[in-house]
């Protein structure tokens, strides 16, 4: 270890110690947070158990969190620290991503705190910020906390002027203090608006980190690597040589046990608004000037600010709802049978939109984006689908068995990229067939993934900013999808379509009426 001075030269407050072997510019390396905490709110929600307390356990695992870490849990329940140990123990055992190591676990542990209490009760905030204080005191977090808002967002209000009135969103000097918020950012424009009024009267926009976990996924980061670092594919990115991009999230799974969150809400406000839109945006932007997060986020500002439905909203959209079926072998409910949903929802489980985008780049190019509950199979991909070439050379019959030209990128499942072109069939004759080039994760590389939160959570303590989408990003995706959700609202009933198939038959309409059909993922 060597010790670097401060910009004075002279021995300050800001000297820091770093390791010669590691150079600051090399990005290859993963950083390891600084001394901090994280104070979790709502820890018996699904989201804590599943994918949360497993993340911080798998970075604590694989050396990414500070020695002195501190989780702290914030609830209602009349739980001692060790009663919260227990839960993020079981949590951690059934769902971490890397093999379970006691020492791990042991030296984790010692930072875990329990404070009990409601959100509106004051003294139960100073203990928290005296739990705070004292940490920073024992562990040497240094006063460096993130505050996980894992709750509804009814609540944000109230927990935001919590921790203004408790001083815990008070960031003195290096002192920092972020929030991290989940969605859903409202449900409209209007309520988002609102709601970040909320969040930025407590906390500068440079403190606040709302969580899109598709922006965590390796698959979907790699869009930049594959757009910007290659010459291949940009001179054929654009509305000269693509004729259209389909983006595509299905599930096989239903909403049952979620209809506290999911009624009402529906497939757009849930996935469309957020993970969808975010993966046009890096489909669709320009080259950033660099990959500092500002440079990043202004182009995907301005895509998204060109971005608007395709209309007449009648023939470029389209909405379903699951009824009864079959998810392979199993026979399903349909969503008004699932249990908590009203028999006469009209919410929706499947939603389909088109949109435009009015750049030089894309004019003229639609943007298909669906997704759905209880469908075929679980996939998230991107396929962008290329014009025909603009003159064959060929009898009709030889090329009988050609399609366009596709570049998909595969999110999730089987992460990968396949080129899909024309080839000769071997033989005397001449016939022309779509055939496949892959790249699959699996087998080009041996290091596995992280999990999105895992990556996700060591940028919040990091302070680095550019995979949480802003406040303006939030706001552009609502423009761009509340004229259809105010439509739905007016018109009732969503189309039906049977659980396990590919969604209602409107959204096949939707794509015919253009001469093109959706890819069968
Ligand atoms: C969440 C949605 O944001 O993403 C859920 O609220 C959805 O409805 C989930 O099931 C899917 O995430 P993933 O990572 O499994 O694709």
């Amino acid at each position: 270890m060597t010790r670097v001075s401060g910009a004075t030269g002279h021995g300050s407050a800001h000297d820091e110690w770093s390791n010669p072997l590691r150079d600051a510019r090399d990005k290859r390396l993963p950083r390891i947070a600084g001394p901090s905490g994280l104070v979790l709110f709502g820890v018996t929600g699904d989201l804590a158990r599943k994918k949360l307390m497993p993340a911080i356990y798998d970075l604590a695992n694989r050396g990414l969190l500070p020695p002195g870490f501190a989780l702290v849990g914030f609830a209602r329940r009349d739980w001692e620290d060790q009663d919260f140990a227990e839960v993020v123990h079981d949590a951690v055992r059934s769902h971490s991503r890397t093999p379970f190591r006691q020492e791990v676990w042991d030296r984790l542990s010692e930072g875990l705190r329990f404070v009990q209490g409601t959100f509106d009760d004051d003294a139960a905030f100073d203990n928290l910020a005296r739990c705070v204080a004292e940490l920073d005191a024992e562990r040497g977090t240094n006063g460096n906390h993130a505050f996980y808002l894992s709750i509804p967002p009814s609540a944000f209000p109230t927990v935001c002027k919590q921790l203004s009135r408790s001083g815990l969103a008070d960031d003195e000097g290096d002192v920092w203090r972020r929030v991290v918020i989940e969605k859903p950012f409202g449900h409209d424009l209007r309520s988002a608006q609102e709601l970040n009024g909320i969040v930025n009267d407590v906390f500068p926009e440079d403190s606040v980190f709302r969580i899109d976990h598709y922006l965590g996924k390796e698959t979907v980061q790699n869009l930049l690597a594959l757009r910007f670092a290659n010459e291949l594919f940009e001179p054929i990115w654009n509305a000269h040589h693509v004729d259209h991009v389909q983006i595509t999230m299905a599930e096989d799974i239903g909403v049952g046990g979620r209809a506290g969150y999911y009624d009402g809400i529906g497939a757009a406000r849930d996935v469309i608004q957020n993970h969808l839109l975010q993966l046009l945006a890096l489909t669709a932007m320009e080259e950033p000037v660099s990959f500092s997060p500002d440079d990043l986020r202004e182009e995907k500002i301005k895509v998204l600010s060109a971005t608007k439905l395709a209309e007449p909203l009648d023939e470029t959209t389209a909405r379903g709802q699951y009824a009864g079926g079959w998810q392979g072998s199993t026979e399903v409910k349909g969503l008004q049978q699932e249990e908590g949903f009203p028999p006469d929802s009209v919410t929706e489980t499947y939603a389909a939109i088109t949109c435009e985008i009015n750049t030089r780049r894309w004019a003229g190019v639609p943007f298909y984006l669906r997704t759905g509950k209880r469908l075929g199979r679980r996939v998230t991909e991107i396929a962008v689908v290329f014009k025909r070439a603009p003159h064959l050379p060929f009898d009709q019959t030889m090329t009988e068995e050609l399609g366009q030209n596709a570049l998909v990128v595969r999110v999730q499942p089987d992460e990968g990229v396949t080129l899909r072109f024309g080839s000769k069939v071997p033989g005397s004759g001449m016939e022309v067939r779509d055939v496949t080039m892959d790249f699959g994760y699996g087998t080009a590389f041996t290091e596995a993934s992280p999990e999105a939160y895992e990556r996700l959570l060591l940028d919040v303590l990091l302070g680095e900013p550019s995979l949480f989408p802003t406040n303006t990003e939030v706001e552009l995706s609502w423009r761009i999808l509340d004229p259809v959700i105010e439509k739905w609202h007016r018109e009732g009933s969503p189309d039906s379509y049977p659980a396990g198939t590919w969604g209602p038959r409107s959204a096949d309409v939707l794509l015919e009426r253009t001469g093109r059909t959706w890819r069968r993922p």
